[in-house]
């Protein structure tokens, strides 16, 4: 029989004969007795056995709580595109971490909105050591220092022109564009981030930060790579948090990845690891959830996905307009659970960690 899904083989038994279960790449294993010694609905009967049998569960310990966070005068202001998401100061931000490590989530992702008079073709403000995201982890640092410190490598908060490298007459460039993101992951590791979060697609960066970071004298700071990266248009409203949807000329097409791809996010993962990554991620999230199943399922390292904010913006929406239950949110958390995912980046973070804890 050929094999067909998960399941390569499935079939009813006769009387005398259990029907054989076989996952992908295990023995065959004679485990379901045709009907009716096998009830599946037995396990489902009371709540405290579908809590015995439940596979996957989802934690406030699995979360990471992406903020924006500013300076600039009047920009510490709600996102129109997302809801219940507000630009921080650095003291908000700081309140942020505090409400993290209360919630019992791990970490933090900082995301700048930029002054506009500091985004420049050079991006130079990137690896500033006073810039605002280097200020603002190390106040979070020196207020909680048990949350964990994310960082975003990438140049389109400080680009002219929106782009996540620099430009060249139309071209995205890529070495130079590593050279730079080296230099503004020295600067956040310097500022005390935990982790940083190469989010720009270039190819090289990893092994450039690493090696670089090595010889800083920086040995222990973790690298969560974007490893595969979509071009999506789920990410909307993120730019209009950190201000770069009206300045973006053209697509990222030709850095980040083709959506109709999905053995090469595997190959950008080995290589990603092989240039010492020391955990990947898949962005978007619940689009992709295939690809975070062949990620985990291929390496078995630390695998995340980004629930992105045009995730956030539709299932907020539709919640705030009662279409679907709130419910919803924490189930599609639960999905990448499922799928392989070691931990979330979500909008949602506190107000699930709040209803997680009941
Ligand atoms: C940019 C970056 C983006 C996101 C995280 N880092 C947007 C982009 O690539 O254009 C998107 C996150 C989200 O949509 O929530 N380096």
């Amino acid at each position: 029989m050929p094999a067909k899904g998960n399941f390569a083989h499935a079939r009813q038994g006769q009387d005398d004969m259990p029907a054989r279960c076989q996952l992908k790449g295990q023995p065959m294993l004679p485990v379901l007795a045709p009907f009716p010694t096998t009830r599946l609905r037995r396990m489902r009967r009371t709540a405290a056995l579908r809590d015995l049998a439940q596979e996957n569960a989802l934690t406030a310990k699995d979360l990471i709580w992406p903020l924006f966070i500013t300076d600039v005068p009047g920009a510490d202001a709600p996102v129109a595109s997302m809801p219940g998401v507000s630009r921080l100061t650095v003291e908000g931000a700081v309140r942020a971490a505090e409400t993290a490590a209360e919630l019992g989530i791990p970490a933090i992702c900082l995301f700048p909105y930029t002054d506009p008079g500091l985004r420049t073709e050079g991006c130079e403000e990137a690896w500033n050591p006073e810039n605002l995201s280097n200020r603002v982890i190390r106040a979070i640092k020196a207020a909680v220092p048990e949350v964990a410190v994310m960082t975003d490598i990438a140049l389109d908060p400080y680009n002219a022109n929106g782009h996540d490298g620099l430009v060249r007459d139309g071209v995205i460039l890529n070495d130079e564009t590593v050279e730079a993101l080296v230099k503004m992951a020295l600067a956040q590791a310097e500022a005390g981030a935990d982790i940083l979060g190469p989010s720009d697609m270039m190819d090289g960066r990893i092994g450039a930060m690493r090696s670089a970071l090595e010889a800083a004298g920086h040995a222990d700071v973790t690298i969560l790579s974007y490893a595969a990266k979509y071009a999506s248009a789920f990410y909307g409203p993120f730019r209009d948090a950190v201000g770069a949807a009206t300045r973006l000329v053209g697509d990222k097409k030709t850095y980040q990845m083709n959506p109709g791809n999905s053995d090469e996010a595997i190959r950008l993962v080995a290589r990603d690891l092989a240039e010492g990554a020391d955990m990947v991620m898949v962005k978007p999230g619940m689009a992709y959830l295939d690809i975070c199943y062949r990620v985990k399922q291929a390496f078995g390292v630390p695998t995340f996905a980004y629930q992105v904010s045009g995730e956030y913006a539709m299932i907020k929406g539709a919640v705030l307009n009662g279409w679907v239950k709130e419910a919803v949110i924490a189930e599609s958390l639960l999905a990448f659970r499922r799928a392989g995912c070691d931990g979330i980046l979500t909008y949602f973070a506190p107000d699930v960690a709040r209803a997680l804890r009941g």
